[in-house]
Parts: structure tokens; C-alpha cells; sequence
């Protein structure tokens, strides 16, 4: 089937999914009923879900539309079910599935990502009229409607025929900030039109400077006004989870995965037209501080270093003329520290002093944690996993579900800590678990 066949078929099984002839969707589910009611009214209480009809899951247990589900994990077990019986041409993905969930090594950062929130208990204060609350946030001046923002990941062609694409409309239509990766299988251009509002472009610069600037220009005349310069993917790395899931995918993978820089880049869209004939690698450049300066020299707009991980490294970036700064060990897909995200947050937030923006990612999955995050210092908080997972399962539907369910939770949770928009957050709303 065709990439646009492919679309067409999605889109017509999320028209069947959303109709009423659907016999097991016969109304919007209860809790997306519940969270529509919330926003700025009076809070919806738990007894509104009997009022609707019982929502049964499919036979194996897994949501079969968006709306179904109740919390950003269940989008995890129906996007490997799509990964795993997608039609050709990408056809069943053992090793597309591994790549998205893979950490390195025995996956212990990427886990301790997300278990460290456990770590921290939130405050809460009674009796403030919270029917009101604002969960916008601005950065650089930008209004966005959530501190939530779409991280950088690459290959999202893996997961939708529209990639960065369909992400793009789903978060533009929420006015959630997003950031494409270089490596996306959509470009810039075309990812700002679908956002509505241009996106902040993640570099990968290679080892080959006029290829740098070159994608540097190329964000900046799409009207990208932030470049992010990842710093943590120098080292090589061990997907071992990815390696692992490898030998369960009985496809050709080197009829797509052929060796060489050109091959490697010929289904990105970024480098479309650019003479890569020089670049030897994308990752592991030889990256030090100089860069930065010589960055820093040809981005006109705001320049950010994601995957900073200590206060010193956060204030010689700023030494250097960066303009934020992002919290962020790749989901647990660079080193294998243990060190989780937020257990550096604070650290960095303190070496920073308010300078700067110092934004974060990684195991964020509940609107409880964005808020631990944002309490500790955080300006805004970034997803990875668990949007690919809406992506794979449905689509810029599953997308759209899941911002739609975090920004439920952090509404809820903004309520029960009295504090009526974001800038009311501090560290007196958490404490040590
Ligand atoms: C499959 C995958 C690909 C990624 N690709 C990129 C990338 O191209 N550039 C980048 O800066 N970060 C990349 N990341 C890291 C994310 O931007 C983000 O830091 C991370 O996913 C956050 O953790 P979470 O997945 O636990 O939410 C990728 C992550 C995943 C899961």
C-alpha cells in the first residue's frame, strides 16, 4: 500500500472509530466526556463517568480507539500491537518497536527517568477557589497553552506515514510548543505550515560545517525561532533493548538501513538537496565548547543545549551565550548513568539563577510529574515515548489524546495545589518522598 493509501486507510478506520456506527463507541468515551467538561468550568467530579456508556476493550485487552483511554500508558501496548502488524511497506516492526522504546544498556536510566518522580510528594492546599485555573506558559516570549512540549524524535516515518507532520497539527491545534528533530522523516518547512505556529528545530550539525549551516538557514528562513543543539549522543551508545528486539524482525533491514552517511540520511527530508558527500558522521563530531561559539556566531534566533545533565556544564553553557538550556539524558538513550532527569533539576535550576529558560524531559507520563517539574524549577516539560506511542497507535488522533490527557491531569492536580497558573508553582508545592 501507498504512503497516501496507508493515511486514507488510518483515517478512515479513526472515522469508524469516532462514529456512531461503531457499536462499541456509540458516545465519546466517559472520561473524554469528563475532561471536555473541566476546563474553566466547574470540576468535573469521578461519578460523571457512569453516566456514559461502558467502554470495552478490544479482545486483547488493548484500547482500539484514542478517546478509550484513560491514561497515557495504555497507548503503549496498542502501539506496539500497530508496530507489530503494520501492512507493507514498512510491514511488521520488531526493530521499529525496539528503537522507540530502547534505553541503552539494561535500560536503567531510561527507568529511572520516570520511577525518580516517585521520589517527590506534592503538597497540596485546601479551600482556594480553583475553577479557574491557567495552564498556559510563556517562553521567549512565546504564549504556549501547556508547559507540555513535543521533544525531538527521529524517525517518526517509522510509526506514520506523515511523521513530524501529523505531530505537528495534533500539538499546533493544542498550542503545545513542539521540536523536530533533524532526523525526522518530515521537514521543517512543512512541519511549521502544519503547526500553524513555527516549531523549534533539534540539531544534529554532522561533522561537516557548511552542512550546519545550512540546516541552521534552512530552520531559520522557515521561521523556526529557537535551535536546539543536542550535546548527548557523542559517545556512542548501546541500544541493547533495540539489538534484542533485532532478532525478532525477519524483514530485510539493510533494504532501508544501508551503511553510509547518504544512505543514512536519503529518507530525511531535512537534508534534502544538501551535499552530504563530506560528512562522515552525524553523532560523533568531536563537539566542544568552540562549537557552541562558532554556533552561537550563526544562530540569529534563540540557541538551547538539550542533554545537560550538571550545574557546571549548565553555567558554562550560559559562559558561552546560550539562551536555555534543556534537562535531558535522551530518555535514557545516551548514557547509562542512573541519573534520572529530575533528580538534576534542581541543581541545574540553581546554577542557572533564573537567567535562562531550563526546560526538562524524560519518564514524564503523568500531569502530576510536570507539575513536580515545574515546581522544581522547570520552565516547561518535554514527552517522548508516550506521544510516539498515541502517534503508532492512531495517528495525530492518538496525539491529540494524549496531550489531551496530560493536560487533564496537570489541570487537576494545579487545583488541588490552589495554585491558579503556573508562575503560583514553587518549591514549597514538593517534598522529598
Ligand atoms: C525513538 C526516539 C528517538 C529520539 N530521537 C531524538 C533526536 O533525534 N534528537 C534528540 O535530541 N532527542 C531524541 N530523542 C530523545 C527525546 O527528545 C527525549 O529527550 C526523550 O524521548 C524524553 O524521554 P521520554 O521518552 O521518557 O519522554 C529520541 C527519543 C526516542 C524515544
Amino acid at each position: 500500500m501507498t504512503q497516501r493509501g496507508l493515511i486514507a486507510r488510518r483515517k478512515f478506520l479513526q472515522f469508524l472509530a469516532a462514529s456512531p456506527l461503531a457499536a462499541n463507541t456509540a458516545i465519546a468515551s466517559s472520561i473524554a466526556t469528563l475532561v471536555a467538561a473541566a476546563p474553566g468550568e466547574a470540576v468535573a467530579q469521578s461519578y460523571d463517568v457512569l453516566r456514559g456508556a461502558r467502554r470495552a476493550l478490544g479482545p486483547d485487552g488493548i484500547i482500539t480507539a484514542p478517546g478509550d483511554a484513560l491514561d497515557v500508558f495504555e497507548f503503549e501496548p496498542a502501539a506496539k500491537k500497530a508496530v507489530l502488524s503494520q501492512e507493507a511497506p514498512l510491514g511488521s516492526a520488531p526493530a521499529h518497536w525496539g528503537y522507540l522504546q530502547s534505553g541503552v544498556d539494561g535500560d536503567v536510566t531510561r527507568d529511572a527517568n520516570r520511577t525518580a518522580y516517585a521520589g517527590y510528594n506534592i503538597r497540596v492546599k485546601r479551600l482556594v477557589d480553583v475553577r479557574k485555573v491557567d495552564t498556559s506558559v510563556s517562553v521567549f516570549g512565546e504564549s504556549w497553552a501547556s508547559p507540555i512540549f513535543i521533544c525531538p524524535v527521529s524517525s517518526l516515518g517509522a510509526y506514520d506515514p506523515e511523521a513530524g507532520v501529523a505531530v505537528a497539527r495534533a500539538a499546533g491545534k493544542r498550542k503545545h510548543q513542539m521540536m523536530l528533530s533533524t532526523v525526522d522523516n518530515a521537514n521543517i518547512a512543512d512541519v511549521n505550515k502544519a503547526h500553524g505556529t513555527p516549531a523549534w528545530f533539534m540539531l544534529y550539525p554532522t561533522d561537516e560545517w557548511s552542512v550546519t549551516q545550512t540546516l541552521v538557514k534552512r530552520a531559520e528562513d522557515a521561521g523556526s525561532p529557537a535551535i536546539i543543539l543536542t550535546v548527548d549522543r557523542q559517545g556512542g551508545r548501546n541500544t541493547e533493548t533495540l539489538f534484542r528486539e533485532r532478532r525478532l524482525d525477519d524483514r530485510d533491514c539493510a533494504g532501508c538501513h544501508q551503511p553510509g552517511f547518504v544512505n543514512e540520511v536519503s529518507r530525511k527530508t531535512n537534508f534534502a538537496g544538501i551535499d552530504v558527500a563530506k560528512v562522515t558522521n552525524l553523532y560523533g563530531t568531536g563537539m566542544t565548547w568552540e562549537f557552541i561559539d562558532r554556533l552561537r556566531g550563526i544562530v540569529k534566533g534563540k540557541l538551547l543545549l538539550k542533554g545537560i545533565m550538571t550545574g557546571e556544564d549548565a553555567k558554562e553553557a550560559l559562559r558561552h551565550g546560550v539562551d536555555g538550556i534543556i534537562v535531558s539524558n535522551h530518555g535514557g538513550r545516551a548514557e547509562e548513568s542512573g541519573q534520572a532527569t529530575i533528580g538534576v533539576l534542581a541543581e541545574i535550576v540553581d546554577a542557572v539563577g533564573g537567567r535562562v529558560p531550563v526546560l526538562i524531559d524524560g519518564g514524564v507520563r503523568r500531569g502530576t510529574d510536570v507539575l513536580k517539574a515545574l515546581a522544581l524549577g522547570a520552565t516547561a516539560v518535554g514527552i517522548g515515548r508516550p506521544y510516539v506511542w498515541g502517534l503508532a497507535a492512531f495517528g495525530e488522533a492518538g496525539v491529540d489524546r494524549v496531550l489531551e490527557i496530560l493536560d487533564a491531569e496537570f489541570t487537576t492536580i494545579m487545583r488541588q495545589v490552589g495554585a491558579l497558573n503556573v508562575k503560583q508553582l514553587t518549591r514549597d508545592n514538593v517534598t522529598r518522598a
